[in-house]
């Protein structure tokens, strides 16, 4: 595979990062991960311009102009003939002389800025979604701004271990007894005709699948509710399902062992798994 490092597109093997960059010591570092279907980026502007959030609420530089992004985007995409997979781009606070906890000046130490891309056949006939998924609840314990996408993903990792090892797919996080997201998604139930997902703040990230899909419901004429609410609440709902990037529309049909429904993937979060990949691409 072909990645992209500083500036250069290299074989993936030969790609370096310093050992002092400061992604690699403190987690000072953002990403997005962004679709590609029929070797096509999608929702590209969304992702581009949370990103220039994250680094602005970060105070770090931009490696370059949004515009040059997303020609790397397009040329990784070319270049290892993806057609349907993701594009990884991350963005760090660069590599300093030494380890320091205080910023260094973006004058002598440049940002560095990291894509590639994750092939992936099948990822829209995903048959996992119709199936769903299973998702177990933990306590959200992870910092208090996860508005800003940073590489800061322990604790979402140990997460999806906590969820494997009880026999789940996912966990959702919950925090002060209401449901934040899912560790590297959001999260939502539906009653009757009304979608129900906790507001934007800095509690959770902003996700742009999110964005379209909460469009596409209110298009096909259901009710959105952005809103706190409980696991007690979804376990009750009609259907559940979460979003992101990489998973689209993900049925889920159980939570914490209680099935969701009738237990298999509702009609309406196929409909609109269906309706954002039409609409998308
Ligand atoms: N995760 N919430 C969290 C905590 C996330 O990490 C993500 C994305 C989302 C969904 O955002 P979007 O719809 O913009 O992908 C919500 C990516 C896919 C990842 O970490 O791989």
């Amino acid at each position: 595979r072909t990645v992209y490092v500083n500036g250069e597109y290299l074989p993936e093997n030969e790609a370096k990062v310093s050992i002092f960059d400061r992604a690699f010591l403190m987690a000072d570092g953002v990403y997005e991960v962004t679709s590609v279907l029929d070797g096509k980026l999608i929702d590209f502007d969304g992702h581009a311009v949370r990103l220039q959030r994250s680094l602005d609420e970060l105070d770090m530089p931009s490696p370059c102009t949004m515009d040059e992004l997303l020609e790397i985007h397009r040329e990784l995409v070319k270049i290892n003939e993806i057609e349907e997979g993701m594009v990884y781009l991350q963005v760090t606070r660069g590599a300093p002389d030494d380890r320091d906890f205080v910023f260094p000046d973006p004058e002598t130490t440049p940002p560095t800025l990291v894509l590639f891309t994750q092939n992936k056949p099948g990822l829209a006939d995903n048959p996992v979604a119709q199936k769903g998924i299973k998702v177990i609840s933990i306590d959200d314990q992870r910092w208090g701004r996860r508005d800003i996408k940073t590489v800061q993903l322990l604790y979402p990792s140990m997460g999806k271990m906590m969820a494997k090892k009880a026999g789940a797919d996912d966990a959702w996080l919950v925090e002060d007894g209401f449901v934040t997201e899912g560790t590297s998604n959001n999260a939502y139930f539906i009653k009757g005709n009304t979608i129900v997902t906790r507001g934007l703040s800095n509690d959770i990230l902003h996700g742009i699948t999110r964005a379209a899909v909460l469009r596409f419901a209110r298009e096909a004429q259901m009710q959105v509710e952005e809103r706190n609410f409980t696991i007690a609440e979804a376990q009750a709902a009609d259907e559940a399902f979460i979003t992101s990037a990489s998973t689209f529309v993900m049925p889920v049909v159980e939570i914490d062992g209680a099935k969701i429904g009738a237990g298999v993937p509702g009609s309406n979060a196929l409909r609109l798994r269906e309706i954002y990949l039409d609409e998308s691409r």
